[in-house]
Order: structure tokens, then sequence, then C-alpha cells
């Protein structure tokens, strides 16, 4: 039997904090209210574009695996904020690793992209097309951040997250998964201005827009549902998951996805006060952290869920392998930089200007 097992797991987050105390110099709001609405404490503010995040992530994730570059033959880049329309951010990646011998293309899938992109890649090894697929996440949403709009400035941050995914007979693997998408409720989570559309002088200020109760409601019954359903496709009980890994886009979100569940909170991983909503990149930053914080056994059974914008959903239950150290480690790491959030965010102040 053919599968497809993680191998390496990687993650890249830039050094400029974003604290609530910042975003209280710039829109409407409190570390009171952010605390206990989001659960979120700061989030990162990227100094460089998703292809340089993505880039490290890369190079950490193929260092555990024990392989370098040139041995993928698949890179999938889950984004919806890649540096350019073309060339995609993904051959952007390929280019800056050296991974002459790999395919390369964008998946967006808005919040749900990693988990599209990772069962993609599981399909296409187990169909024999690949062997070895680099799956990233990652995401420069502080390029859309509007202070202005304090219902969404204080939810977004910067980030990428990648794993090595490859062909093994061992057991394990991707057991199920189950994708979704509702193109009809599209407009009540969009990034206006930033594409071709309704824009002919090219002069609306780009911003996301979201209908926050609407989509909170939608966002647990669908990772709520949708982790229900592909647990009894892959033949599993409830008390056999060692961990959730949801999207991180609100800590009521992830504690009423695990209720409808019935799960343990022992049993589900949080980071999100440390970086936000980081979109794609949510999953495999936290997938990397629990490896290293040893929250993952052998042989573990873990749950991903998440939702986004398109409407998309995706859930995926995946049974870890025998390794759960690194072969290697890498010493990538981004340009320094010395330039704060608040210094970073200067255009978008410049352009949407202030909410207060
Ligand atoms: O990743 C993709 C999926 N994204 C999501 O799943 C996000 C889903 N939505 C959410 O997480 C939440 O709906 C939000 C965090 C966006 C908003 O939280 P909420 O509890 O749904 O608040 P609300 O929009 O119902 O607003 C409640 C109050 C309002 O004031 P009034 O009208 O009651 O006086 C808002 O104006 O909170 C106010 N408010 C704020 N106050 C301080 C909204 N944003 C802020 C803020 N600081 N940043």
């Amino acid at each position: 039997m053919r599968n497809a097992m993680i191998t390496g797991w990687g993650k890249c987050v830039p050094p400029a904090v974003l604290s609530n105390a910042d975003l209280e110099t710039l829109t409407d709001t409190n570390d009171e209210w952010i605390t206990t609405r989001t659960g979120i404490k700061e989030r990162r503010i990227s100094h460089v574009e998703v292809s340089d995040l993505s880039a490290v992530a890369a190079q950490h994730a193929l260092a555990a695996a024990g392989l370098t570059a040139t041995d993928l033959d698949l890179i999938l880049l889950a984004t919806c904020t890649a540096d350019r329309a073309v060339p995609s951010a993904a051959t952007m990646v390929q280019a800056k690793i050296g991974a002459t011998n790999a395919a390369a293309m964008d998946v967006n899938a808005a919040c749900s992209g990693f988990l599209f992109a990772l069962s993609v890649a599981d399909q296409m090894i187990r169909a024999g097309g690949a062997q070895r697929v680099l799956v990233i996440g990652a995401e420069k949403l502080s390029f859309f951040l509007d202070f202005t709009n304090r219902s969404t400035c204080v939810l977004f941050g910067d980030g990428a997250g990648a794993v090595v995914l490859e062909a093994s007979d061992e057991s394990g693997g991707l057991l199920a998964f189950e994708l979704g998408s509702d193109g009809t409720a599209g407009d009540l989570l969009c990034i206006t201005g930033s594409g071709t559309e309704g824009n002919p002088m090219r002069t609306l200020p780009p911003g996301i827009l979201m209908e926050g109760p609407d989509v909170f409601r939608r966002a647990v019954t669908a990772m709520g549902d949708a982790s229900t359903r592909v647990l009894a496709k892959a033949g599993l009980a409830l008390d056999e998951v060692d961990l959730l890994i949801p999207h991180q886009a609100n800590v009521r979100i992830i504690d009423a996805t695990a209720r409808r569940l019935s799960l343990d909170p022992a049993r589900v991983f949080v980071n999100i006060a440390s970086y936000g909503n980081t979109s794609a990149a949510t999953i495999p930053i936290a997938l990397t952290e629990a490896v290293e914080e040893g929250r993952i056994r052998p042989g573990a059974n873990i749950v991903f869920a998440a939702f986004g914008g398109g409407f998309t959903w995706a859930a995926a239950v995946f049974r870890w392998g025998s390794r759960t150290t690194p072969i290697t480690t890498s010493a990538a790491q981004l340009p320094p930089s010395t330039a704060t959030a608040l210094e970073l965010l200067a255009p978008n102040i410049a352009l949407h200007g202030k909410g207060i």
C-alpha cells in the first residue's frame, strides 16, 4: 500500500510583533476586548514577502525530512496573499530554495488552503504522480490591514509553515479528508480591491471585509460537521483522536468546535494568542509547534479542520508515522530587520488612515 507520510515540518514567523497595546494606538479597541472575544494577544508583521517566509519554512521542513530541495518533484503553496499574481509564489520558492526538479503552483482556498493542498499532495502521491511534495501554507495578510475597520484589523497576522510529504510503505498518512466550498456566500468574507473586478481606475484601497458573527456561526458548524464526517470515513472513534489541530481564527470558534465534537480541550492545539489568524499558515505553523512541543507521539491520530473565505472548509484525519524528531536542522532564516511592527504598517496608515 502506497501512503504519503509527513517526514518534515518547519515554520517561519517574522520578528516584528504587533501587540494588542500597539493596536490601541491605531484603532478604537482595547486589549480586554481582543483577548476575551478572540484569544489573540499578539501577531507578527512581515518585512518580507510570502515567498521569503515560505522559503525559510521550506528549508526547515526539508532538513527535518533529511532531504535537499532537488529531491522534490512538486511544490504546492497555499496562499491568498502571493507576492504577485504571476509568477506564482510557489515558483518563487522553487527558485529561492533551488528545487530544480519540482513543478510548482499556488493554491487559493483562503484559510482552508493548507488542507486543500495537503489533500491534493496526498492524492498525487497515492496515484503515483509524485514522490516527494512540499506543501506550504503562508500569508502576508498585514498588507491588507485597514485600521479604520476595527472588527477585522485586530485579527490577522503573517507567517508560514511547511511539511514534506513522501511516498511510503509505512501504514498511516491521510486516512480520510473532506473538502467543501460554497461560493454563493463569498461576499461575507472577502478582500476587496485585490483583483481585477470593479476597480477600473485602480484607486480603491484593498481591505478585508467580513460579516464576523455570520462567519463565526458557519465556521463552527462547518468545522465540527466536517470533522465528524471525516472521523466516520476513517473509521475512528472520538476517543482515538490524539490531537485536534484546528484553523486558528478565534479561540471561541476553536472551543465551540471542540464542544460540538465533545472533545476534551486537552486534546486541542491552540497557539492563536501568539500569531492571530494567519489564514492558510495557521495549521502548518501549529503542526510544527505541536511536533516540537512533543504533543505528537508515533502513530498519533491527528484531526485537522479549517474554514475560510470562499467559503471553503476542510477536515482531515492524519495518522503520524514512527519518527517525531527531525533528521537534520537548517540554519535558514529571514534577512534581518530591526523595523517595528508599527513602522512596517506605516503604508497601511498612509492609505487608509487610523481608526481613532
Ligand atoms: O479565518 C476565516 C474565518 N474567520 C473567522 O472565522 C472569524 C469569525 N468571526 C469572529 O471571530 C468574530 O465574529 C469577530 C472576532 C470578528 C467579532 O467578534 P463578535 O463577538 O462576533 O463581535 P461583533 O462583531 O458581534 O461585535 C460586538 C461588539 C460591537 O459593538 P456594539 O455594536 O455591540 O456596540 C462591535 O462594534 O464589539 C464591537 N467590536 C469591537 N470592540 C472593540 C468589534 N470589533 C471590536 C474591536 N475592539 N476590535
